[in-house]
Parts: C-alpha cells; structure tokens; sequence
C-alpha cells in the first residue's frame, strides 16, 4: 500500500475514535460561496442547543474561517496543550482555525496538500467530548477541502444551503451530487435569502437529489447586521428563531 494512503486511512481510524462520543456530524455545503453556509451553521447550531441538544460547531473553512466574526469570539484557543478545547458561547462548543492563528485577518495562502493536513491535524486533535450534534460549516469549492472532510469524517451527511438564485440552484446540485458521489447521505436543502415563498430552483435542487427542503430562512437586512456585529439572529429575531427550529427539528 502507498505509504500516504495507509496514513490516510490510519488518521481516518484515529479521527472515528476521537469523535466516537459524537452522535450526529452534519455538514452544512454548497459549492457556491455566500449563499450563507456559516450563517445556517451558526444559526442552526444555536437553535439546536436552545432545543436542549449538546452542540458543537466546527469551522472547516481555513481560507475564510467567518464563524468567530458571526459568533462575537475574541478569545484564542490555548494551543500549549492538546487536545484543544473548543470556546463555548451561547451554550455551544466552537473551533475554529481563526482561533489559533497568530492573525486571523491575514489571508491563508496554502496548498491543498497542506490544508488537507491543518483539518485532519483538527478532527484530530479538538476535544469535543459527548455531543448530540456536531455542525461543520465548509467551505465553498467541490475540491480538496470539502473532498478532505468527506474523506476524514463519519458522518450523519449534509445540509445543503441554496439561495432563491437559479445559479445558486445549479451549484448546490453540483454540491449534492459530490458528497452522494462519496456515499455521503444529503439530509435536505434550505433555501437562504428567500421571499415569501419556497421558490422552483431550491425545489429543484431537492427533486433532483431526491431529498426534501427543509425550511427556508427570509433575505433580512438585520441578519446582515447583526452578523457583521457578532450578533446571532436566532437570539434577537423571533421570526428567525421559529424558521431555524422548522429547520432543526426536522434533523433532530
Ligand atoms: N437570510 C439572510 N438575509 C440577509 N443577509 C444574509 C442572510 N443570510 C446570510 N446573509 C449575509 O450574506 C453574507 C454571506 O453569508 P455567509 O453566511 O457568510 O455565506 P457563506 O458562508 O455561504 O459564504 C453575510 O454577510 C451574511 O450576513
Ligand atoms: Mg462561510
């Protein structure tokens, strides 16, 4: 066997154990970039815990790691001892690359060979502990990121984030064909920055991977506020609480 393969495989085994207390890993994707993967993982995160669930949220996008921003997290994260410990706010778990690196507003300019080594080295290393729900919010793109994070987790299988937009459509079905095309279960679609209605294209993306839409979240010019501020929609916006719990509980 090809030495990198057996280390592939070894890390993969090594990464299971250290998450084996984790009930549920879901990814939020889309191959389409600000369509609000961080927004529904943050959101969703939240709405689950205010549920009663254990929660966990784990940054996988090393480029662009926004869910400290979007969280209001200053703090670091002490990496003088492994494994690290996540920050808890707002009653959940959160890791994040921006939270070891010694300035989290410089661009990250790696290879894929090397960001594929920093998230496997952070599945490895982060104590999660017990959790019912780990949320993994991914970077955009369908190569070596989220193609590592397929590879490396076990995990229950995505959320797919979509906008009203027929582009928006066409990449979230690009999304969804890729993590099928890794045996990886697609749970459902949620339509972001919608109207008053469900619109074709997010009905479209979920026919075409034969799934569900799972709620949709209204285009509000307060979420983008709030975010920009490190506040959390769901705990100031009731209408965007009840659309997040529609969301959440048909995961839970
Ligand atoms: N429903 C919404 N209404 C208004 N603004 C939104 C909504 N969802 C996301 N945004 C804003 O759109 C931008 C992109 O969202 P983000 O979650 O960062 O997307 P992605 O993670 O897919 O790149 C952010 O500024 C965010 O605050
Ligand atoms: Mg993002």
């Amino acid at each position: 066997m090809h030495p990198s393969f057996a280390g592939v495989i070894m890390q993969k085994k090594r990464i299971k154990d250290k998450l084996s207390e984790i009930k549920s890993i879901i990814g939020v994707y889309s191959a389409k970039g600000g369509v609000g993967k961080t927004t529904v993982s943050v959101n969703l995160a939240i709405t689950l815990a205010k549920m009663g669930h254990s929660v966990g949220l784990l940054d996988a996008d090393i480029d662009c790691p926004n869910v400290p921003i979007f969280m209001g997290i200053d703090e670091r994260m002490d990496i003088s001892s492994f494994p690290l410990k996540p920050i808890e706010k707002h009653g959940i778990k959160v890791a994040s690359t921006a939270m070891i690196v010694d300035d989290a507003k410089k661009p990250i300019i790696w290879r894929g060979a090397l960001i594929a080594k920093m998230l496997g080295d952070f599945f490895e290393n982060t104590a999660w502990g017990k959790l019912d729900y780990l949320i993994i919010d991914l970077p955009p793109g369908t190569s070596d990121s989220p193609l590592s994070i397929m590879q490396l987790l076990d995990m229950k299988g995505f959320i797919l984030v979509t906008t009203p937009a027929k582009i928006s459509a066409i990449n979230s079905v690009r999304s969804g064909l890729m993590a099928k095309r890794l045996g990886k279960a697609v749970l459902g679609v949620v339509e972001n920055m919608s109207g008053e209605a469900i619109g074709p294209n997010a009905k479209y993306v979920a026919e075409t991977l034969d799934t569900t839409v799972l709620g949709s979240v209204r285009m509000r010019k307060e979420i983008a506020e709030l975010e920009d501020s490190g506040k959390i929609p769901v705990l100031e916006n009731q209408d965007a609480y009840k659309e997040f719990e529609g969301i959440a509980k048909q995961i839970a």
